[in-house]
């Protein structure tokens, strides 16, 4: 983060409720987090920290391990099965194998408003996705935000679906964003994060898409000269426990990491929401050409992706997605 970014983040605030009595043992959760540091997710992963071990007197202690160190996300929510690792913060595209109602999360231009995304979380339709998590060797507890997907190449400017032809573009491990790119008439290969750096840099693909603030803490920005603000998807983060973990937890301490996921739910979307429009400018300032969509030209991208709901609405569920639409 610039010393800019840096001072303007949200402060952290202070931390609500009393001590919690555990059993006199002590616990020590490894949190597996898929971005670098300095970013939204590690800042709301240094807030569950603090508000643990604040409130568990020290006797459950929290390790943050950045970068996918630990494993990408799907390699990291394994190990939570196999009850290898404590705890990770996926983003929900590439578990929709396991839970496809969380497919719901990858449809375009479903999330107009972070007003929409806070009315899920925050409200029965989070509950119940959470609940669905909840199985598998899983104990899901809290949702925070990776954000709006926004598009870079290393080839020419963006403002259409027409100049996407012939695009390689990496997406993440999920079938309806290959879908998305390939309605949009770009190359779309799925990728693990890990290998994404030097896969551009390398020009085995042409382009990736995340939001701001992982594109210039991953330094993509020095690879990628050109941007577009395509806003096109909004990927949550999920709060994953393991359940062989949990089930040795005390029920006080249990209840202490959901009430700490709720509150670093709250900050980091915060934080998340304050870093984006200043690192797109600081990007912008960097050299990276940004093209900012009109309506209308949004408007051709979400003409052109309609096939993409009726492909998937079936298997989601379109209750689920009418349920999202009536919030807007
Ligand atoms: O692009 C991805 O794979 C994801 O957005 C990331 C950065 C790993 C966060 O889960």
């Amino acid at each position: 983060l610039s010393a800019q970014a840096a001072s303007d983040m949200p402060p952290m605030p202070e931390i609500t409720g009393g001590k919690v009595a555990g059993n006199g043992q002590d616990y020590t959760i490894r949190v597996s987090i898929g971005t670098t540091k300095g970013g939204a997710q590690y800042r709301g992963a240094e807030y569950f920290e603090k508000i643990v071990e604040s409130r568990s007197d020290g006797h459950v202690q929290v390790q943050l391990f950045d970068s996918a160190q630990l494993g990408d996300d799907l390699q990291a929510v394994s190990s939570l099965q196999s009850g290898t690792l404590e705890m990770t913060l996926p983003s929900t595209s590439p578990l929709v194998k396991m839970f496809p109602e969380f497919a719901v999360f990858d449809l375009p231009f479903l999330f107009p408003t972070t007003d929409v995304v806070d009315q899920v979380f925050d409200g029965d339709i989070g509950d119940q996705l959470l609940k669905v998590a909840s199985s598998k060797g899983l104990v899901a507890i809290g949702w925070s935000e990776n954000g709006y997907r926004q598009l870079t190449n290393s080839k020419h400017p963006v403002s259409s679906p027409a100049d996407l032809e012939g695009l390689k573009i990496r997406t993440m491990q999920n079938p309806i964003h290959l879908d998305i790119w390939r309605t949009l008439g770009a190359n779309p290969t799925p990728m693990s994060f890990a290998e994404l750096f030097t896969a551009l840099e390398q020009g085995v693909v042409d382009g990736q898409e995340n939001p701001w603030i992982t594109i210039q803490s991953s330094k993509f920005n020095e690879v990628q000269p050109y941007a577009t603000e395509t806003n096109h998807v909004y990927t949550p983060f999920i709060t994953l426990v393991s359940k062989r973990y949990w089930d040795r937890l005390p029920e006080g301490y249990q209840q202490l990491l959901v009430d700490a996921a709720q509150d670093m739910s709250r900050y980091e979307r915060q934080v998340s929401r304050t870093l984006n429009d200043q690192i797109k400018q600081e990007l912008k300032d960097d050299g990276m050409q940004i093209t900012e969509l009109t309506p209308g030209q949004v408007a051709v991208f979400q003409k052109k992706l309609a096939p993409v709901y009726d492909h998937w609405r079936d298997q989601i569920g379109g209750q689920l997605i009418d349920d999202i639409r009536e919030l807007s």
